[in-house]
C-alpha cells in the first residue's frame, strides 16, 4: 500500500479528539497515514473538534454526523470508533459491512448479549474475522511490557496472584454512557490480567458498594467501588479493584506475586507523570525502571496523562497491520472475554447484606 492510510475518528468527546490527534501525530511522524474524516452526532462537536485540529496540517478533515455519511463519502480507510459505548456495535458493524477495518474503545458493546451476536456476527467470515482491534492500550503500555517480558522470562517464578488497581478520581462527565463500573473500568484490568496470566478464569466473586461519588454525579451507575475476584485454574488468582472515589488523583496500580518474587508496576504519588516499576526476588531488588510520560502542555484527562503514549502506539499498531493487511495483536475475542467477565461478574457482586454480621462478646 503506497498510498497514505486514511482513518476517520468516530465520536470526538473526551478521549476520541485525542485520538485525533494522535493520528496526526503519526501522520507527521510516519508520512504513510493521515486523518482524513471526524464523525459526532452530538451538536456542533464534530466541526468544532475538525476546526481546532486542521490548524495542525494541510490535508482537510471531512465534517461528518454519523458513520452512514462517512462510508457514502468514502473518506477515509478505516476508523477510530470512540463513540458512547451504546453507539459502538452500531458504529462498527456498518463500518465493517462496508469493509473497512476498526479500531474500537473498550468495551465491545453495552451489553453481554449484543457482545455475544456481535462476535458471532465477526466470526461468521474471514474479513469479519480480523476486522477489529480492541483499543486495549495497556497492551502498548511500555510499563506493562516491561513487567510482561519479566514475566515470560519466569523472573519471579510462577505468578499465582495478580493485583490490578484502578481508581479514578471523579465520576465521568455528565451525558458519558456507562454500562457499569466494572464493564466501563474494570474491562481494562480484567484483559490485563488474563494477557498478564495467560489463563482465563472458571470462578468469579465480589464485592460493590456504593460509597461516595454516586451521591454526586448526574451519570448513574450500579456501584461506585468493586472489587472482582477471579479463579483461574491453575493455581492463580486474580483481584480487580476499581473505584470512582480516589479523589486525591489517578491511581493505577499492578502487582504481580509469583513463586520467587514480585512485580509492582505504578503507585499513587506526587508525580503523575512517572510511571514506577519494579521487580523483588527473595534476596532483594531484581529491578527498578521509571518510565516518564508524555507532558501535553496542558490540562488533559487524568487517563490520558497515564497512558497517552500507550493509545498512540495502539493507533500505530492499528496502522501497521492495516497497511500490512495483518491481524491484529488484540481483536474482538479480547474484547468480548474481557467483558463476559465484567458482565457476568457484575452478577456476582456482593453487598453489605451479603455478609455476616458480627455480633462482638464485649459491648461498648
Ligand atoms: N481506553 C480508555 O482508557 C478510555 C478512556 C475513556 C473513554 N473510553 C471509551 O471511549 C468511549 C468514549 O468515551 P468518552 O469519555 O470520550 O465519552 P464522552 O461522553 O466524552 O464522548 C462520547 C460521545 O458522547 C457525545 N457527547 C459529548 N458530550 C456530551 C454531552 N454533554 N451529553 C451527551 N452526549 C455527549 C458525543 O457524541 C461524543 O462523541 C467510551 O466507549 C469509553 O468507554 C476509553
Amino acid at each position: 500500500m503506497a498510498e497514505r492510510f486514511r482513518i476517520a475518528v468516530v465520536g470526538v468527546g473526551r478521549i476520541g479528539a485525542f485520538h485525533a490527534r494522535h493520528v496526526q501525530e503519526l501522520a507527521s511522524e510516519r508520512g504513510d497515514c493521515a486523518l482524513t474524516a471526524v464523525v459526532d452526532g452530538y451538536g456542533d462537536l464534530a466541526a468544532e473538534v475538525a476546526a481546532e485540529l486542521q490548524t495542525g496540517q494541510e490535508t482537510a478533515i471531512g465534517v461528518f454526523k454519523d458513520v452512514e455519511e462517512l462510508v457514502a463519502a468514502k473518506a477515509a480507510d478505516g476508523a477510530f470508533v470512540a463513540s458512547r459505548t451504546e453507539n459502538h456495535y452500531r458504529d462498527a458493524q456498518t463500518l465493517i459491512d462496508a469493509g473497512w477495518r476498526v479500531l474500537m474503545e473498550k468495551p465491545l458493546t453495552h451489553s453481554l448479549a449484543t457482545a455475544r451476536e456481535f462476535a458471532a456476527y465477526l466470526d461468521a467470515d474471514a474479513f469479519g474475522r480480523t476486522a477489529l482491534m480492541q483499543a486495549f492500550m495497556r497492551r502498548f503500555d511500555a510499563p506493562l511490557l516491561w513487567a510482561k517480558a519479566l514475566l515470560d522470562r519466569g523472573t519471579i517464578g510462577a505468578p499465582f496472584k495478580i493485583v490490578s488497581i484502578l481508581e479514578d478520581p471523579v465520576p465521568p462527565p455528565d451525558g458519558y454512557n456507562s454500562s457499569g463500573i466494572l464493564s466501563d473500568m474494570a474491562v481494562h484490568n480484567i484483559d490485563e490480567i488474563l494477557w498478564l496470566g495467560g489463563q482465563r478464569p472458571e470462578w468469579l466473586a465480589g464485592f460493590g458498594s456504593l460509597l461516595y461519588n454516586q451521591q454526586h454525579a448526574d451519570v448513574k451507575e450500579d456501584f461506585d467501588d468493586a472489587i472482582l475476584q477471579m479463579y483461574f485454574p491453575e493455581n492463580l488468582i486474580g483481584q480487580v479493584t476499581v473505584s470512582r472515589n480516589h479523589v486525591a488523583g489517578y491511581r493505577n496500580e499492578t502487582w504481580v506475586y509469583g513463586t520467587e518474587g514480585v512485580v509492582h508496576v505504578g503507585a499513587f504519588g506526587a508525580d503523575s507523570l512517572l510511571v514506577e516499576a519494579e521487580a523483588f526476588g527473595r534476596r532483594g531488588l531484581i529491578e527498578r525502571r521509571e518510565f516518564a510520560l508524555r507532558d501535553y502542555g496542558a490540562a488533559v484527562p487524568f487517563f490520558v496523562e497515564r497512558f497517552g503514549p500507550a493509545y498512540k502506539a495502539e493507533v500505530a499498531h492499528y496502522i501497521d497491520q492495516c497497511r500490512a493487511g495483518a491481524p491484529f495483536a488484540v481483536d474482538h475475542r479480547d474484547g468480548l472475554r474481557a467483558l463476559e467477565i465484567a458482565m457476568v461478574g457484575s452478577g456476582a457482586l456482593q453487598g453489605r447484606e451479603e455478609g455476616v454480621a458480627i455480633d462482638f462478646a464485649e459491648r461498648d
